[in-house]
């Protein structure tokens, strides 16, 4: 029991209260208001996960926190406030922001990210880590979604925020992301604790399907089961639903996330020319480099005979390449 903590914990569930209901009935949100609903966040979504407005002033927490008789040191330790950079005293640390509150486990609010509305640098402010927020043990959304977790033994992996509440809304409620940095053994760890399956679902950009090559050798290496969703090359997660559909988004993308061995087949198939002798080559040696490390002949099998009618190749020959180069790793 930490008094300093009990106080900061108290500070942020009434600011993200404020920071919601200004969003929501004043004057001051409605820009913010506007700016979700043109991104499809419903109302329900908005509820739900407590999306707020941070105004554009300096002291609207500040005189918050101050009537409340918080001591304005241990809010700004905490990341509410901020150093003035001159002279003393203390501004709001959110400001112009839709405020996405983090909360942990139990469902307490820890931290804040702040999104800016619309275009600018840095896309998302971040609470800094306290004795409350560490950032490499905390999954967005996991006290929400962690009674669907429990059932389907199934958790589905995101990288963004919005990603998580546009799938929930889509009836996908497994849905956690890390925050925004990449994914630590910690996340991993607690992870396997919860689920014996993880889909990644990671953005369909280049930086997305990198992230997602890396998480799933770490997750795997736990010895979890794990798929990879695959979104067109421009899309997110969350603007995939925007243009398609939560119906969509479950069928096309989740459900039809695919094995890891096959996700791989694909991101490497995306660096080579298919029309042309040198890239067909260049793709099958990589390829092969992959099957060949899969330790059941059916896997095997399966992968080389895939490849083998989209290239239009001999089995055979597929096959025979493949094992030389086994031979050649044992
Ligand atoms: P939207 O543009 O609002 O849809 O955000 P997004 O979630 O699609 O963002 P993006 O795909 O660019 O990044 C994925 C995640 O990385 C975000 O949800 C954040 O957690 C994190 N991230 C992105 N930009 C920043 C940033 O400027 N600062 C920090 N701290 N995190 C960021
Ligand atoms: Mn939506
Ligand atoms: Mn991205
Ligand atoms: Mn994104
Ligand atoms: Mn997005």
């Amino acid at each position: 029991h930490n008094p300093e903590l009990d106080r900061l914990l108290q500070a942020y569930e009434w600011s993200a209260k404020l920071y919601h209901y200004l969003l929501k009935n004043t004057e001051h949100g409605r820009a913010a208001m506007d700016y979700l609903r043109s991104r499809k966040f419903s109302d329900q979504m908005i509820d739900q996960f407590q999306i707020g407005f941070a105004p554009d002033r300096w002291d609207t927490l500040l005189q918050f926190l101050e009537r409340r008789n918080f001591d304005l040191a241990e809010m700004e330790k905490g990341g509410l406030l901020s150093s003035r950079s001159e002279g003393k005293g203390y501004i709001d640390r959110f400001r112009g922001r839709i405020i996405f509150p983090i909360a942990n486990r139990a469902g307490k609010v820890v931290a804040f990210a702040g999104r800016i509305l619309g275009e600018g640098q840095p896309k998302y402010l971040n609470s800094p880590e306290s004795k409350l927020f560490n950032k490499s043990r905390i999954l967005y959304n996991l006290h929400q979604s962690k009674a669907s977790i429990r059932k389907t033994r199934q958790i589905v992996l995101f990288e963004g925020y919005g990603d998580v509440i546009s799938a929930w809304e889509s009836g996908v409620h497994n849905g956690v992301a890390t925050m925004g940095t990449s994914l630590t053994e910690n996340h991993a760890s607690m992870m396997k604790a919860l689920a014996d399956e993880i889909v990644i679902a990671y953005d369909g950009d280049r930086a997305g399907q990198a992230a997602a090559l890396k998480a799933l050798s770490m997750l795997e290496s736990t010895g979890l089961r794990v798929k990879v969703a695959v979104l067109p090359s421009g899309l997110d997660p969350d603007e995939f639903v925007s243009q398609y559909g939560g119906d969509r988004f479950r069928e096309q993308i989740i459900e039809s996330a695919v094995s890891t061995v096959k996700f791989k087949l694909i991101y490497l198939k995306k660096n080579h020319i298919l029309l042309e002798e040198d890239g067909k080559i260049a793709y099958v040696k990589e390829a092969l480099q992959v099957i060949a490390s899969l330790h059941s002949s059916t896997e095997r099998e399966v992968y080389l005979k895939e490849i083998a009618s989209e290239l239009e190749l001999s089995y055979d020959s597929l096959k025979q390449d493949c094992n030389l180069l086994r031979a050649s790793m044992q």
